[in-house]
């Protein structure tokens, strides 16, 4: 069976058992907002400022950011609780550039702990914001590194101990974009919220009285939080008005524990440019993607080549809904911002032989059936932060073989993330991935019964820093470890 065919079959057979569903059945549906209200018309597109670098000189990359508790409405005459970073809901986007000293203030105005992830930076363990590096309610936490990675879409996100998932559903994530040499000179789409859009994804249930339906019983846990409205940029259905013929969408799967397939209506093909870590070596001409709960893709819609007046973000979940998620409207006459190039850059592969050793990652959802709730768990084990689950050695290369293994009543995807490293896929079930999934990762979706081996090398840094799934819930639930490079 082809990828493909096993990627669309498993969204069937997980849409008609029912697992990975939201499974509302089991909760009174009339407790929650269904997904027939919507808002009254489409807002714009909101699009996060770029936050303001506190060095005017641009020498280095100085931030402030301030964790806060906010109100927002989602749907008309509703009020939501929620969390932002300098607002009320998410965070503006950071820009920075590969050698750049990177120094941030951050400042927790909550009420409880939280910490600030870098996801997909390559930086000291202390400075990764990780569980074991807690911001106290009411303190503040000063991470000062220099960025060394090529250009690339990341984000930053809360990731507290066992409380990941809450914070990042009230609101608690933003996009990191890194900059270098190489993007500056492509000659793609990079005027920032005019042809260059950040797209953050996020499903979302709420309750009829507005407030988000965060919660936490066993089935949750082994399903995720999986909703029944999408947010895009924080609203629901946008209208993104376009005036240039290549667009360039920096997609984020900012959900807590969903995976989605996309597409664009009236636009059989786009192109995927980079993957979580930075460039695919030449654009690659996809129909449709699938991302997992924290991975980005960057790509690019050639608007010319669209026949009607506007097309449509087509967001399929797994096992769930089926969404437009944003209109996107084509101006009447469209800029000539830029030309597609046909290579991008050299990719490097880091050869096999390099490695000092490979090392097996089980990741395993047991239980009684889904009602029952189940365990979750890394090579049979569950997170403790006192406890090393891998030694790995600074400048050395190794293969992780991660293994998703279901039983037949809880196939669960899984989405494994992995902290300070950017990695190679190597393969998946044996076979190398299609030309999408040959640039630098550091999330990657493993579904039921799949066995993906990845590549890296662990430079510059000792320290501890985690392996997880990133669906948040089983995250939170102690699908986790910790590496230690020493
Ligand atoms: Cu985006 Cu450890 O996470
Ligand atoms: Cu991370
Ligand atoms: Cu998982």
């Amino acid at each position: 069976m082809k990828r493909r065919d096993f990627l669309k079959n498993s969204f069937t057979a997980l849409a008609l058992t029912g697992v990975g569903t939201a499974g509302l059945s089991i909760f009174r549906n009339h407790q929650f907002i269904g997904s027939a209200l919507a808002a009254e018309s489409s807002p714009l597109l909101p699009i996060s400022p770029l936050l303001d670098n506190l060095d005017k000189s641009g020498q280095s990359a100085q931030f402030l950011l301030h964790v806060q508790q906010g109100t927002k409405s989602f749907f008309p005459g509703l009020d939501t609780r929620t969390y932002g970073y300098n607002g009320n809901f998410l965070g503006p986007t950071i820009r920075a550039r590969n050698n750049q000293r990177f120094k941030v203030q951050v400042d927790n105005d909550l009420k409880e702990e939280t910490t600030l992830h870098w996801h997909g930076v390559h930086l000291p363990a202390k400075w990764d914001g990780g569980p074991r590096q807690p911001i106290a309610a009411g303190a503040s936490w000063f991470p000062d590194f220099t960025i060394k990675q090529e250009a690339a879409t990341l984000w930053y996100h809360a990731h507290a101990m066992g409380s990941t998932g809450e914070q990042v559903y009230g609101g608690l994530a933003g996009l990191l974009i890194v900059e270098d040499e190489v993007s500056d000179q492509l000659g793609l789409p990079q005027t920032y919220g005019v042809d260059d859009i950040p797209i953050i994804l996020q499903d979302r249930r709420f309750y009829r009285d507005g407030e988000f339906a965060y919660v936490r019983n066993m089935h949750d846990i082994v399903n995720g939080v999986i909703g029944p409205h999408l947010l895009v940029n924080g609203a629901i259905s946008p209208t993104l008005k376009a005036t240039s013929n290549l667009l360039r969408l920096r997609l984020l799967n900012g959900s807590n524990s969903s995976i989605y397939s996309m597409s664009f209506a009236g636009l059989p093909q786009f192109h995927m440019i980079a993957s979580d870590g930075g460039f695919l070596e030449r654009p690659v001409p996809m129909s449709s993607i699938v991302l997992s709960a924290g991975e980005r893709a960057e790509v690019v819609l050639d608007l010319s080549s669209l026949e009607y007046p506007e097309s449509a973000l087509m967001v399929d979940q797994w096992g769930g809904n089926q969404f437009t998620a944003m209109t996107i409207q084509k101006a009447q006459t469209l800029d000539e911002n830029a030309i597609m190039p046909n290579r991008i850059k050299q990719v490097e592969r880091i050869p096999e032989t390099e490695a000092a050793r490979t090392r097996t990652f089980v990741m395993e959802t047991m239980g009684m059936g889904m009602m029952m709730g189940g365990r979750l768990t890394i090579n049979g084990k569950k997170m403790n932060m006192s406890r090393i689950d891998a030694k790995v050695e600074l400048g050395s290369t190794e293969i992780w073989e991660i293994e998703n293994r279901s039983a037949m009543m809880m196939s669960m995807p899984h989405s494994m993330h992995l902290h300070d490293v950017q990695f190679q896929i190597l393969d998946r079930n044996g076979q190398q991935p299609g030309p999408h999934e040959l640039g630098r990762k550091d999330t990657v979706l493993i579904p039921p019964g799949e066995n993906v081996r990845i590549i890296m090398r662990f430079q510059d840094y000792k320290g501890i820093y985690m392996y997880h799934c990133h669906l948040l819930e089983h995250e939170d639930d102690g699908m986790m470890g910790q590496f230690e490079v020493v």
